[in-house]
């Protein structure tokens, strides 16, 4: 007895401590990545060179970046510094982690952006001088010197300070609102008008110049705009420049900015012709004008077939009541909700209680069952902070300065490290079902047929998907022009080790408009890395 008792209890300890780390151990990965990225990005977006852009703003005094020797931005106005020799954009290198200071000339502030066909990053207004400003980023190879160009030969017709950019079917891009600016207005511009257009139902759901800012603009399969602001939605026709459908109400109050939740459009797939949105989360209504830092958010998400002829939004809770959280189109069609706060509202210092743990969103589950929870991070990202898929299929988080200048003291610093978390498909135990792409063409057109060749260290059982995800424009929450479309694939067929797919392209620029898209395999839910396709009329 007295000689088994030690191990008994080394036994019943052993037991004790595995069942503890089951519990604790909840699926996802995180990995820091830099400790200095030099600014705290407000804006991110992924390149199809497999870089990432990181865009902050001017008037913000000293960045953790200085621009390359010799190079400084003079402006008698700005706020902090006359004479500013930092970056307040950088480009960031996937492959090696390297960061390289980009010249902005005016403050992007708040601003918008949009992929145009051509795989350039266009981007638009901000703040003070650079509230009709319109800029380009050409990427280029991690080795190359691209940087910001502020066009000089055309501004925006009206200033525009948190709108949202969406590209359209054409390829052309529609600018929605902003603060005060109840217009929309396109670039390159439309030749039949001055420019910017009123659209009416901005004003409608207008707040004291609050509550229509980062309206959630998704393009539907059908051509036409759903535009959600407020508590409310309407279906736009951007051609005619008219209000075609008006959507139920959805409970709660408002949920884009000040009170941002996050929203995206599910998966477009089949026939295409039914496009469902989600939006999730937000500040209770009246934590904005309170300034009230520790009222509980919203936990709730309403989801509505928008392309339903009489629609209504279906009610469900998330795990966690989550303010500013960013929802991530994952390339197996679930969605990631990530980054925020569990109460307080958006907005400098309106924000405590950190949300760190994501949370997986899968839409094909019935009502109960569509939340899991994940392995929680250690980095508060707050205001200002981003999340963007990358090509090998995790996520990026950049940012968080809930603070006017930057105050790396504060309870919620200003926050210069990048993250990538790793969900559940990446983890080892899934390796050998983990698809790699040997050949994809690197352009398709619209409804064309072609082919995918992928290895699998294991035999395939069942279908190989082929989904085609954009590189959105993530700030405050959203991440315009997010969209991820499942094309129609043929049964893998095995060939030589290897199994071919056979895939159809898009139909349309209205189910995915022209540009590059990060093609990954899914195998079991597991996806390979990412080829960037260009797609084209
Ligand atoms: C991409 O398109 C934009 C807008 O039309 C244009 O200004 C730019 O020069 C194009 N870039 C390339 C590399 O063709």
């Amino acid at each position: 007895m007295d000689a088994s008792f030690p191990s008994l209890w080394f036994l019943q300890a052993l037991i004790l401590t595995s069942l503890l780390t089951v519990h604790a151990q909840l699926p996802g990965a995180w990995e820091l990545l830099v400790l200095n990225a030099g600014v705290a990005s407000m804006h991110t977006a992924v390149t199809r060179f497999n870089t990432v852009v990181l865009l902050d703003r001017t008037n913000i005094g000293p960045s953790r970046k200085m621009l390359p020797k010799g190079h400084c931005r003079y402006d008698r106005n700005d706020a902090v510094l006359k004479k500013d020799c930092y970056a307040h954009s950088v480009v960031f290198d996937l492959k090696t982690n390297q960061i390289r200071p980009l010249m902005i000339l005016t403050d992007t502030w708040c601003s918008s952006g949009q992929f145009l066909p051509n795989g350039t990053l266009l981007q638009t207004g901000g703040d003070l001088d650079g509230l009709r400003k319109i800029r380009t980023f050409e990427p280029c190879e991690p080795d190359g010197f691209c940087d910001w160009v502020e066009l000089k030969d055309v501004e925006l017709v009206n200033g525009r300070w948190y709108a949202t950019n969406q590209i359209l079917p054409d390829g052309t891009v529609i600018i929605v609102g902003g603060r005060g600016t109840n217009t929309v207005e396109y670039y390159p511009p439309r030749k039949n008008g001055n420019g910017a257009v009123e659209l009416k139902f901005l004003s409608d759901v207008e707040d004291n110049q609050m509550d229509n800012l980062y309206p959630y603009v998704h393009l539907l399969p059908n051509g036409h705009l759903f535009i959600f602001a407020n508590n409310k939605a309407v279906m736009y026709d951007h051609q005619d420049n008219e209000v075609i459908r008006e959507y139920p109400e959805l409970l709660g109050g408002p949920r884009n900015y000040p009170s941002a939740g996050s929203s995206l459009m599910l998966a477009l797939d089949g026939d295409f012709s039914t496009a469902v949105v989600v939006i999730c989360g937000g500040a209770q209504y009246g934590a904005f004008i309170e300034r009230s830092t520790d009222t509980p958010a919203h936990g709730s998400c309403g989801r509505i077939v928008a392309t339903d002829p009489n629609p209504s939004w279906e009610m469900e809770d998330m795990p966690f009541g989550r303010v500013m959280g960013d929802m991530v189109m994952l390339p197996t069609g679930d969605s990631l909700i990530i980054n925020g706060a569990q109460t307080g509202t958006q907005g400098f210092d309106m924000a405590s209680n950190p949300c760190l743990n994501p949370v997986l969103y899968r839409p094909d589950q019935p009502v109960g069952l569509r939340f899991m929870t994940l392995n929680p991070g250690t980095i508060p990202r707050m205001y200002h902070s981003t999340a963007n898929l990358l090509p090998d299929g995790r996520v990026l988080l950049a940012g968080s300065n809930p603070h006017y200048l930057y105050n790396f003291a504060a309870e919620f610093p200003t926050e210069l490290r990048l993250e990538a978390f790793s969900p559940e498909y990446l983890s080892p135990d899934r390796a050998n079902i983990r698809p790699e792409i040997k050949g994809i063409p690197n352009m398709v057109r619209y409804g064309e047929t072609f082919e995918v060749s992928v290895s699998v260290p294991l035999p395939v059982v069942g279908i190989v998907e082929v989904n085609f995800g954009s590189a959105p424009f993530a700030t405050h929450s959203f991440s315009q022009g997010q969209r991820l479309v499942k094309l129609t694939v043929t049964p893998s067929i095995p060939d030589n080790g290897r199994y071919r797919i056979k895939c159809t392209a898009p139909p349309n620029g209205a189910v995915a408009p022209p540009g590059y898209y990060m093609a990954f395999a899914v195998n079991q839910g597991v996806p390979s890395v990412a080829r960037w396709v260009h797609l084209v009329a």
